[in-house]
């Protein structure tokens, strides 16, 4: 295996307060989840050795290692971008250190632009499959069979009974949920409305330039990924105006009290199944409590 996952995992191991089980990554912009967790070492990357950091304004590049609602969290708040020149093993290099931290469940999160036009920005989303079209695979080159297989599953990528959760704690927080196809490009350009709308005919309900080579490691790693997108603005051409990137960190900022307490909300929820063991065998959820049923009564003699 690379040697610097390896380093890394083990100078991150011998730092974080408790070993985490569940991973979050924060998306552009929406790094304000990473403030509020309290009694957490707060390592930003550039203390890291060999962990790559990111050149982008809005992604802060800080990882946080502590509890959040009872679960043993570790927070990613910025990733960094193939649009930046980065060779794809260095883009996945950090979702495989949550892997090889024994995290079980990764919440991935990104801004996005709205290809669905019942979307509004502001929206989020909750990532119910994506389409690869950056042109390339993480997976692309000699396979580490210790990481996972050649030609991982990716039918369940965003795991059903994670995704049920999402929807079941939103529901519970009064907090609305879109749901829809993540459909990542290569970027950074943003896309033409001619493109949209052939997007849209894919099947895509949500744009944006990143998320998706992170979760097709997560996958290959066996690592059960819930993913939500913060619909950032409207796709090109869906509006008659211009894109900008100011505009995806004003929404960001507008939505991010909400984002926030969707987060730990689910961070509640994926900590309660822990005693089971539930985020280890990644299938079993927190069900709601209900009164024991009965016993059926056995008949006499019968065994
Ligand atoms: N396109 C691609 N990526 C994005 C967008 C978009 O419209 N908005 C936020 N990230």
């Amino acid at each position: 295996m690379d040697q610097r996952l390896l380093d890394v995992t083990q100078f991150l191991r011998e730092r974080l307060p408790v070993p985490p089980v569940l991973g979050i990554i924060l998306g552009s912009g929406l790094g304000e989840f990473a403030e509020t967790i309290s009694g957490a070492v707060r390592l930003p990357y550039s203390e890291i050795p060999e962990f790559p950091s990111s050149s982008v304004v809005g992604h802060a590049g800080l990882l946080v290692g502590g509890t959040v609602t009872n679960a043993p969290v570790v927070v990613l708040s910025g990733r960094i971008h193939y649009y930046e020149g980065h060779p794809m093993h260095e883009v996945v290099f950090p979702a495989r250190v949550l892997g090889l931290l024994g995290c079980r469940t990764v919440i991935v999160t990104n801004a996005a632009g709205g290809i669905n036009t019942a979307f509004k920005p502001g929206d989020l989303m909750l990532i119910e499959d994506h389409i690869n079209l950056f042109g390339t695979n993480p997976l692309v080159g000699p396979n580490d069979e210790r990481l996972g297989p050649r030609f991982p599953d990716m039918s369940d990528a965003y795991r059903k009974d994670l995704r049920k959760l999402a929807a079941t704690v939103a529901r519970r927080e009064r907090i609305p949920l879109q749901s829809g196809v993540y459909l990542g490009v290569h970027g950074p350009s943003y896309e033409t409305p001619a493109e949209i709308r052939a997007f849209r005919r894919l099947g895509a309900d949500a744009v944006g330039m990143s998320t998706v080579p992170e979760v097709v490691v997560l996958n290959q790693m066996g690592v059960g990924v819930l993913g939500i997108s913060c619909i950032t603005n409207m796709a090109a051409g869906v509006l008659k105006k211009k894109l900008d990137h100011s505009e995806v960190l004003e929404t960001t900022t507008r939505v991010k009290d909400r984002f926030v307490r969707l987060l730990k909300a689910l961070c509640g929820a994926l900590g309660e199944g822990r005693s089971g063991d539930m985020m280890m065998s990644g299938k079993a959820l927190p069900k709601k409590k209900t009164a024991p049923k009965p016993k059926p009564k056995s008949k006499a003699g019968k065994k």
